[in-house]
């Protein structure tokens, strides 16, 4: 691509701007040179068809339905490898050998365990605040104990201290979260258990014993956190590596993450598909007034479309066939499943969704997973970070450690007033019939 370029004339100017292209043929005019050549700027409102870094970590392709993490399907992955593992190939480009996976584990399984006093910052505080909140807090309290009081990340291994610990302290904080909020005695974290058995154990506060298919619930919950471990440029990941540019910490780039990813749009949007199937159920006409409302624009099928793709969500395929597995080893029948499937089939074969390529994505089905697994409803999107977390940590630690980073920091077409004369204080407008 050294020898092509793009040429973009404006105003009887022409600019030549490089063209760059990734591994899997994706391609992209490189504009940054017009700004130094020209007064424009791209305008791009929500980045639709901006690449704002070159990334080594996961590969999409919206158009045909694929996800890879470092050149592996997501397919394979999810049938073969552990969250865990995957976290590693995240991490170091390479799936781990057996030898390494045990240390990764072996790190991750001892930084479970969580300071006495930040127990007492999460106990101080009010519990009838969402489980987003409580997290927040006790996340960002987390900066002022080791190893984040004083992060060091000039060097690949100590960034990966941090990112380890990042792993199991997430995890840690979601279920302390929930044993403080539901006052569940507090096990401290058992030695020898896989990472979602050990979430499971630290979350409900019991482990395999009575429990016939406390094996087969974790294998859910780790291929779900397997699931939403990455997909490169979302909006979280985005906004972790924007903290990032800025020199910010890697917790304070975790919180924005965080922030970004619990809006509806976004992480959020698991919670809200189990009250939408509850709505449609109460309504009992398989979801047929709700897609018309949803195609007047009165409504959204949450856990429906995507910016990327344009066609099934591999992840969703996984999801669909993971819950209908879980369900039957439980011998559950939960209704809602079956009206999704239903609410799917029926969009599916609408035009207005067909024409707008609008497809189940990862929360449509990820929510009854979790309601199955006994985790309440608002603590869905605090999972969805669990699994998060492995790519948030890989991104930062791919910002951090290239050798170009610049700033992130676009620009904008100023659309306000434009200059005009300050006006002193008695002489501003006062509404006559209010007097103010
Ligand atoms: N329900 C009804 N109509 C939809 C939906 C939906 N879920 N998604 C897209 N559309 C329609 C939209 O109304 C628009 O129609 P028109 O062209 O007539 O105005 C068209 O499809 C294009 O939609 P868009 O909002 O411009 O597309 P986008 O790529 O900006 O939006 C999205 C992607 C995820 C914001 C959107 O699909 C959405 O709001 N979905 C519901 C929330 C959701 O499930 N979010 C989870 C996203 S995936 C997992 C994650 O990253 O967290």
């Amino acid at each position: 691509m050294r020898d092509k370029a793009a040429h973009l004339t404006l105003e009887g100017t022409t600019y030549t701007l490089p063209l760059i292209e990734g591994t899997e043929s994706e391609k992209a005019i490189d504009i940054q040179p017009l700004r130094f050549q020209s007064p424009y700027t791209v305008h791009d409102l929500g980045y639709a068809s901006t690449s704002s870094c070159l990334s080594a970590i996961t590969f999409v392709d919206g158009q045909k339905g694929i996800l890879r993490h470092r050149g592996y399907a997501i397919e394979e992955l999810a049938a073969k490898a552990s969250f865990t593992e995957l976290a590693y190939l995240l991490f170091h480009s390479t799936l781990p050998n057996p030898c390494q996976l045990r240390g990764f584990e072996d790190v991750i399984e001892h930084s479970f365990f969580i300071d006495k006093n930040l127990e007492i910052i999460a106990a101080t505080l009010p519990l009838e605040a969402s489980p987003l909140a409580l997290f927040a807090t006790v996340l960002a309290s987390l900066a002022t104990f080791p190893p984040f009081l004083s992060e060091s990340k000039e060097e690949a291994s100590s960034l990966d201290t941090l990112g380890l610990s990042l792993l199991a302290k997430i995890a840690a904080l979601v279920c302390l979260v929930y044993r403080k909020k539901y006052a569940v005695p507090k096990p401290q974290p058992r030695a020898g258990l896989p990472y979602a058995q050990q979430v499971l154990y630290q979350f409900f506060g019991s482990g395999p014993e009575g429990d016939p298919h406390f094996s087969q619930k974790a294998k859910a919950l780790d291929t779900f956190l397997l699931l939403h471990a990455d997909h490169e440029q979302n909006c979280s990941t985005a906004t972790v590596r924007m903290i990032a540019s800025s020199g910010g910490s890697l917790l304070s780039a975790v919180g924005g993450g965080l922030a970004a990813l619990s809006g509806p749009l976004h992480g959020g949007a698991n919670q809200a598909v189990i009250p939408m199937l509850e709505a449609i159920a109460r309504q009992g006409d398989e979801g047929q007034s709700f897609i018309q409302r949803a195609k007047k624009g009165e409504a959204k099928l949450m856990g429906f479309g995507h910016r990327v793709y344009k066609n099934h969500d591999p992840r969703a395929l996984i999801l669909k066939q993971l819950v209908e597995t879980l369900l039957d080893t439980l011998s559950l029948k939960d209704p809602l499943f079956a009206i999704a499937k239903e609410l799917e089939h029926r969009a599916l074969k609408d035009p207005y969704f067909i024409e707008r390529q609008v497809y189940p994505n990862l929360d449509f089905y990820s929510g009854i997973l979790l309601k199955a697994l006994n985790i309440p409803q608002d603590f869905f999107t605090l999972f969805f970070a669990m699994g998060r977390a492995a790519g948030w940590f890989a991104h930062y630690k791919e910002l951090v450690l290239a050798e170009k980073r610049p700033l992130y920091r676009p620009r904008q077409v100023y659309i306000g007033p434009t200059l005009r004369p300050f006006l002193a204080l008695d002489k501003r407008e006062v509404d006559p019939s209010t007097g103010l």
